[in-house]
């Protein structure tokens, strides 16, 4: 299958009519396009990004805006390649001045180790326990396989699917990507006849409410096991299953009881061992930890030490900037998980209405046009939490793999915990990208050459593109660009471009002389060809869809390998297609 082409005259004339400076944007491949820049520290733009963060957040502890007098916060940048787990990128650590003089238990000063409430960042502990625990192989498997109590409800729905929620249409991934079409909570949530008498209630429009249908737990007595799903029995679905997204804390109580179901363990103890001891998190808890290592803003003794009981998977966790760092480098690094898993995980299972935003389990994410042309953007893994006075967040950056870490507790204006990552992502994300290309450059650019054969290619970089930019490349004397565009494009272009990008394929084990190979894929494109910004199906962005449309006796026209040294430079490529080393010139 070919995409659809222009004939050559038809391309001049539309290009004619449409073109603008500098033709449409590159194309890469979606994900990183370059190489994910490591020692952080010691680069220059993330140096000076860095010091622009902290005057930013100095001045945010001075600004009444927000609320610095009763907010505290504990933020941290983090880098797979952060050489110490406590030595975070940055970090930025606020007290609340009214902190000092509350007569509450808990520390009177926050740092990195200081804990808090998680909230619903609780779900990412919990998805990594399940995925730690039995994989993603069950995920598409209903629910009701997995819990009993929804095995006897889940007939209802056939007669009257309005009132009952068809719970074996439900997968375990639904409940995951809150895409179930269940309501939010149970009782525990949003239960008016838990949070107000009758008479107030009454008062308000309601009409009495039915005993037989007003939940005896909740909020206070706290639901057991039982008393949620015969409760349940009663809630009518919201919508169709994997209709639309609808966040739901309730499917995360369900799916840790179907992790118990898959593995005969006790959800706690699977955390517990799974991820906390083996990530050695001496400060994430389950459930209340010891007062003195928290923050408790004054009058919020009971906001700090409420269990939510059955629903715990949901939202009752407790931990510290510098723990939810070492988990989030835990995630880059493959700690828990396989690599290939991980990736997976850190993949949209669904959108929503904003067209730069999708949801994954339990990740919202967000699309970040990194240049206006749409050239680039970088795709963020967040998940953020809110209960009562403390807020948090954990922002993932896997083209880079660095990550925010965010919590916050005391009073605040409601969208502390995002305009946090707003404001790092601002300064900290461009500054990313420029590293990594200075990293790229560094170690690839430059004139790759091989004696004797007339063979050449000559690579660089461009603030204002992403990926390799082939200069030059020249085969047994051949010019190979047009070759290239000839079997990739099938028709003569005007501006033809030749990026490459990262594939991840690289060897593990470094040679006897400390080189390891690792391999890169170009895009062969048209810069002239006609801007489909403005139409409906076609895109100026499908060049995905052309990958290896040529190759040479069994290897792609568009592979190349290089030797990189024991420093990470490249010392040659092999156009693979081409079965040519071509030393770099120093
Ligand atoms: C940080 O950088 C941004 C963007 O370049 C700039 O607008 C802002 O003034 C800088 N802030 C500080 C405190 O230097
Ligand atoms: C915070 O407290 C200081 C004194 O502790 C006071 O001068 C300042 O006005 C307060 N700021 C706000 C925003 O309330
Ligand atoms: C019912 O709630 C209202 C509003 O919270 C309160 O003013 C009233 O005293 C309550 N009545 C009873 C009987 O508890
Ligand atoms: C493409 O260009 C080559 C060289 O200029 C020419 O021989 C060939 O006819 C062109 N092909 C098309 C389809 O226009």
């Amino acid at each position: 299958m070919k995409i659809a082409v222009l004939p050559p005259a038809a391309l001049l004339l539309t290009a004619q009519l449409v073109h603008w400076a500098g033709g449409i944007p590159n194309c890469p491949y979606p994900g990183p396009v370059f190489p994910k820049p490591t020692a952080l520290a010691s680069s220059d733009v993330i140096k000076t990004a860095l010091a622009n963060l902290t005057a930013t957040f100095n001045a945010r502890g001075e600004d009444p805006a927000t609320n610095p007098n009763a907010t505290s916060w504990s933020i941290q940048v983090f880098s797979a390649s952060d050489p110490e787990d406590d030595t975070p990128v940055w970090s930025h650590y606020h007290t609340a001045t009214n902190l000092l003089t509350a007569d509450t238990p808990g520390v009177k000063s926050v740092g990195g180790d200081t804990v808090y409430r998680l909230g619903s960042v609780t779900k990412i502990f919990t998805i990594l326990t399940f995925l730690a625990e039995s994989g993603d192989e069950y995920w598409n498997t209903p629910v009701t396989r997995w819990v009993p109590e929804l095995e006897l409800l889940a007939g209802k729905a056939q007669h009257d699917p309005i009132m009952n929620v068809d719970w074996d249409s439900i997968t375990l991934q639904d409940l995951a990507s809150h895409m179930a079409g269940i309501v939010r909570d149970y009782a525990i949530e949003g239960e008016l006849t838990q949070e107000n008498n009758q008479t107030f209630l009454e008062s308000q429009g309601f009409p009495p409410a039915p005993a037989n249908l007003t939940p005896t737990c909740g909020e206070i007595l706290k639901c057991t096991r039982a008393q949620f799903f015969s409760g349940l029995a009663n809630i009518p679905p919201s919508f169709q299953p994997s209709w639309t997204a609808g966040y739901s804390n309730m499917g995360y109580q369900i799916l840790a009881y179907a992790l118990e179901a898959i593995t005969r363990k006790r959800f706690a103890q699977m955390l517990q061992t799974d991820i906390i001891d083996k990530l050695n998190l001496k400060h994430t808890f389950y459930t209340k930890p010891d007062n003195a290592l928290g923050v408790i803003p004054q009058g919020s003794e009971t906001q700090w030490s409420f269990s939510i009981g059955e629903a715990s998977p949901t939202g009752n966790m407790y931990s510290s900037a510098s723990d939810l760092s070492r988990l989030g480098r835990a995630i880059f690094r493959h700690t828990l998980l396989p690599a290939a898993q991980t990736r997976r995980w850190l993949k949209p299972a669904a959108l929503t209405a904003d067209v730069r935003e999708g949801i994954g389990s339990p990740w919202g994410v967000r699309r970040i046009p990194l240049r206006g042309d749409g050239s680039r953007v970088v795709d963020a893994y967040g998940k953020a939490g809110s209960i009562n006075v403390y807020m948090s967040l954990l922002v993932l950056l896997p083209d880079y793999d660095v990550g925010i870490s965010a919590l916050l507790a005391g009073g605040w204006p409601g969208n502390s915990n995002w305009d946090i990552a707003d404001a790092i992502g601002a300064v900290l994300v461009p500054a990313l990208e420029d590293a990594a290309r200075a990293q790229a450059d560094a170690a690839y650019a430059g004139t790759y050459a091989a004696e004797g054969l007339d063979s050449e290619l000559v690579l660089s970089t461009d603030p204002a593109r992403p990926g390799l930019g082939v200069e030059r490349w020249v085969s047994n004397g051949v010019d190979m660009v047009p070759v290239a565009v000839r079997y990739t494009l099938n028709y003569n272009v005007t501006a033809p471009a030749i990026r490459l990008y990262p594939t991840g394929l690289e060897t593990t084990k470094a040679g006897e002389d400390g080189t390891r190979k690792v391999a890169w894929k170009a895009i062969v494109e048209n810069l002239d060809a006609p801007d489909h910004s403005n139409d409906m199906f076609s895109t100026n962005c499908g060049t995905w869809v052309s990958q290896t449309t040529a190759v040479y006796a069994d290897m792609p026209l568009d592979q190349f390998v290089f030797t990189v040294d024991a420093t990470g430079k490249a010392v040659s490529v092999e156009p693979l297609a081409l079965r040519a080393t071509l030393v770099k010139n120093t």
